[in-house]
């Protein structure tokens, strides 16, 4: 059977997203990004990962966040990616910011994995090959290599804009003092990092508590958030025990021992402020990171188009009165 083409919605740009720009930049990225870290990998169907893909362009969602070894298997996501990309995307990549990564485990042996100029670049060519892309909008190094000198991976980074395989480039994770340092190596090479991107939700606030967020904001870079919903946790799916088809019954990253009684409890009540606001907990934690503006974006993953609906539902309203924030705190504390 013959697959209709993709068209776009036409009103793709007025169903509700908002723009924010990252830093001192003239990158402009919507207020909910989708990351495709899982869901999206050969263990996953095409057509599942084309429905949602396709849904969030629809909706407004132009940043997709990728690195080599997302999948499962590695690679797969990108490949998954790239069928997309050629069936569905191409006409409109100019609309598309895309992004990805290296320096986690990747390929086997010594270059596989970590910062070296050698891994970075031998993982961006393959990256661009899996993608059906000539060029990422920004790649990351996906987290600091202690042993490999800083000056290396930064210079990497700045080779990679200078071959044309990246218009910007970012940093993952990267402690508050290296990241000073790989700030200030990014500007004087005159390729400024312009997104820091970082683990950030209600239950792990340390971008904030660490100065994380501050320093970006006086580097003149944006921050982007990832996990804002701590794999799931951070909504009502968990309330009545662990769903056979979510991610902490899939085995993985989030185990079931993250569902501790205390974080239960917590769940519990934040789930009610929630609902006093008229909100899912899935929402209400969203709205919670963007009510700050040096938020740039939060990055979600979905396994569905329904999740993904929910949490566009989010951007309806995030404000947050004093009392509510307070609850807020109570709940945490719990
Ligand atoms: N830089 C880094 O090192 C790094 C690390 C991790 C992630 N990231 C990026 O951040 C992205 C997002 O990370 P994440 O997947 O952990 O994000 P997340 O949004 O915190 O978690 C996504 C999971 O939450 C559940 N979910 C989402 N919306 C829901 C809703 N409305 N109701 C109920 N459940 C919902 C789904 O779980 P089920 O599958 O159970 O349905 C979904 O797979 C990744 O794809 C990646 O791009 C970057």
């Amino acid at each position: 059977m013959i697959e209709p083409i993709y068209r776009p919605a036409e009103d793709r740009y007025q169903s509700g997203m908002k723009y924010r720009r990252a830093g001192r930049s003239g990158i402009l990225l919507p207020e909910i990004s989708l990351g495709l870290w899982h869901n999206f990998g050969d263990v996953d169907t095409l057509s599942g990962s084309k429905r949602k893909l396709h849904h969030a362009f629809d909706r407004g969602i132009t940043h997709f966040d990728l690195a080599n070894n997302y999948g499962p298997s590695d690679g797969s996501a990108e490949e998954t990616f790239g069928q997309i990309m050629k069936s569905s995307f191409a006409p409109y990549r100019d609309e598309l910011f895309i992004s990805t990564k290296a320096g986690h485990d990747m390929w086997p042996g010594p270059y596989g994995t970590w910062g070296s100029r050698k891994s970075l670049m031998a993982s961006i060519d393959q990256s661009l090959r899996r993608m059906n892309v000539e060029y990422v909008d920004i790649f990351y190094s996906h987290r600091y290599d202690p042993e490999t000198p800083l000056e290396e991976t930064m210079q990497a980074l700045v080779d990679i804009v200078r071959q044309g395989k990246a218009l910007y480039v970012g940093l993952s994770k990267y402690p508050y003092d290296v990241a000073g340092r790989a700030y200030q190596y990014l500007h004087e090479h005159d390729v400024p990092c312009l997104l820091y991107q970082g683990r950030y939700n209600l239950f792990n606030q340390a971008p904030a508590q660490e100065h994380i967020l501050e320093q970006a904001h006086e580097q003149g870079a944006g921050f982007i958030a990832f996990s804002p919903l701590a794999q799931g946790l951070l909504t009502s799916k968990y309330l009545k025990g662990i769903p056979k088809d979510s991610r902490m019954a899939r085995g993985g990253f989030l185990k079931p021992d993250a569902l501790t009684p205390e974080v239960l409890a917590r769940i519990e009540a934040l789930n009610d402020i929630a609902l006093r606001r008229g909100q899912t907990l899935a929402e209400m934690a969203l709205a919670w990171l963007l009510k700050d503006e040096t938020v740039t974006s939060v990055i979600v993953g979905a396994s569905s188009v329904e999740q993904l609906d929910d949490n566009l539902k989010a951007l309806q309203n995030t404000n947050f009165s004093e009392e509510e924030l307070k609850e807020i705190d109570e709940a945490l504390s719990k």
